[in-house]
């Protein structure tokens, strides 16, 4: 018997559509070398024999997926947000960022991150670092001894940074993409490099030629950022006069979804119909981020469309324009951003439920990495143990509503276990 074949005995919840919650009390997941075998009221022939950890009286849900932040902002969240993006970036993201040009503050600083990322209930990720090289590397490193499957990006800008914080020229952001993308190659299991373009005001047109070309030779996924603020829309339509809409000027590039190139834009907070439409198209991840659209007034993201459009997406903490490492904070903050836009924006589209936002936390952002986010048989096996052992209750309460309880209430202390692809973190 190997290793990764085991089973958790407790109370199993997970998505089984965005609408639709499973809950079993008293059941034994299984994970068969890796793999969730599925869910069981009583452990089947098969598996008799098997190691269990009993963990009756608490809950086992999927790991959540976070599919945007930025690891070298962890140090300044929970600060400066009294700008909107653009002044933010300059005042706040980009002078922390080029910090990092030095090693030894780039691993005490990855350090802090990556230790309080495996303590969280997340166990995916797509995370940006910065422009250099070194320093991503050092933070995949990190990344890998957690044991969290995450991808990382060493990031791309050359033009709009600071004098501090800004590649050479376009050539030169190439060389050392393709430098840090060879001394990756089958150095990791855990952790893979994603193509990180910023954003279109950061990138030249030769650099996203160059990178067009990486992507192609190399295969990689892409992560970046659409449409967040209006102030970065209208420079985007001076930088791009020829692009119709924002989404295009990736698109234009090959750097926008389509089958070989998975692709995840964060924000989508003030997208057109014809932007959705190729978002829709090309099956580009949206990475839902609403604390940080709240902390940079941002906007609020016509969430329910999209899901009403069947656009994959899945929620992102924007560490450190969202100040939470906690997705369980994103999914919270999703329900009630879409309360409020529902309210006082446009009540066609109807607020969020809970199981729609524990849908987009696990199973809808895990499928960027794959058969990820679900307890059904074959989905790589994630899994987090919550105990609400602190969260004492008068009258009982049904399974449901313990799962919301910890959405909404719970901190790293209620997170008593945690599996990735069948390993055993805690
Ligand atoms: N757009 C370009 N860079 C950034 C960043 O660091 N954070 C956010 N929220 N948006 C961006
Ligand atoms: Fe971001």
């Amino acid at each position: 018997m190997n290793k990764k074949t085991f089973a958790l005995k407790g109370t199993v919840c997970y998505s089984e559509t965005p609408n639709r919650l499973f809950v079993m009390e008293d059941a034994y997941l299984v994970c068969d070398n890796g793999l969730s075998a599925g869910v069981f009221p009583v452990l089947p022939e098969k598996y008799q024999g098997i190691p269990c950890r009993d963990v009756s009286g608490c809950l086992i849900i999927p790991g959540l997926t976070d599919l945007h932040l930025h690891a070298p902002q962890y140090r300044f969240r929970g600060t400066g947000m009294d700008l909107e993006l653009l002044d933010w970036l300059n005042t706040y993201a980009f002078p922390e960022e080029a910090r990092y040009s030095d090693p030894e503050y780039a691993f005490r600083a990855y350090s802090i991150f990556t230790e309080d990322l495996k303590r969280s209930a997340t166990t995916r990720a797509s995370i940006f670092a910065t422009l250099h090289g070194q320093a991503t590397e050092l933070l995949m490193d990190l990344l890998e001894a957690t044991g969290l499957k995450t991808f990382a990006g060493k990031v791309n800008m050359d033009r709009n940074g600071s004098p501090d914080l800004q590649e050479e020229s376009a050539a030169a952001s190439a060389r050392d993409t393709a430098r840090w993308i060879e001394n990756c190659a089958g150095k990791y299991r855990n952790v893979k490099p994603i193509l990180t373009p910023r954003f279109i005001p950061s990138c030249s047109d030769a650099l996203m030629d160059e990178l067009s070309a990486l992507q192609k030779a190399y295969r990689l996924p892409v992560q970046s950022h659409l449409s967040e603020n209006l102030g970065e829309i209208a420079w985007v339509k001076e930088l791009c006069p020829d692009a119709r809409f924002y989404g295009e000027a990736y698109d234009r590039f090959g750097l926008f979804g389509g089958k070989d190139c998975p692709t995840i834009m964060a924000h989508c907070v003030h997208c057109t119909d014809e932007e959705i439409a190729l978002l829709k198209e090309r099956g580009v991840f949206i990475a839902h981020c609403p604390q940080s659209n709240t902390n940079l007034a941002s906007g609020i993201a016509p969430v329910r469309r999209y899901l009403a459009e069947g656009i994959p997406m899945g929620l992102g903490s924007d560490i450190a324009g969202g100040s939470s490492l906690s997705v369980f904070r994103a999914m919270t903050d999703a329900v009630q951003a879409s309360k409020l836009r529902w309210r006082l924006l446009d009540d066609t589209l109807a607020p969020l439920t809970l199981e729609e936002a524990f849908y987009m936390a696990t199973l809808g952002g895990g499928s960027f990495f794959g058969k990820v986010g679900s307890f059904e048989e074959g989905y790589e096996f994630d899994a987090v143990i919550l105990d609400d052992f602190n969260l004492p209750c008068p009258l009982p309460l049904t399974s449901k509503e313990r799962l919301e309880r910890l959405v909404y209430l719970s901190d790293d202390r209620n997170i008593t276990g945690k599996y990735v692809f069948g390993n055993m973190l805690f």
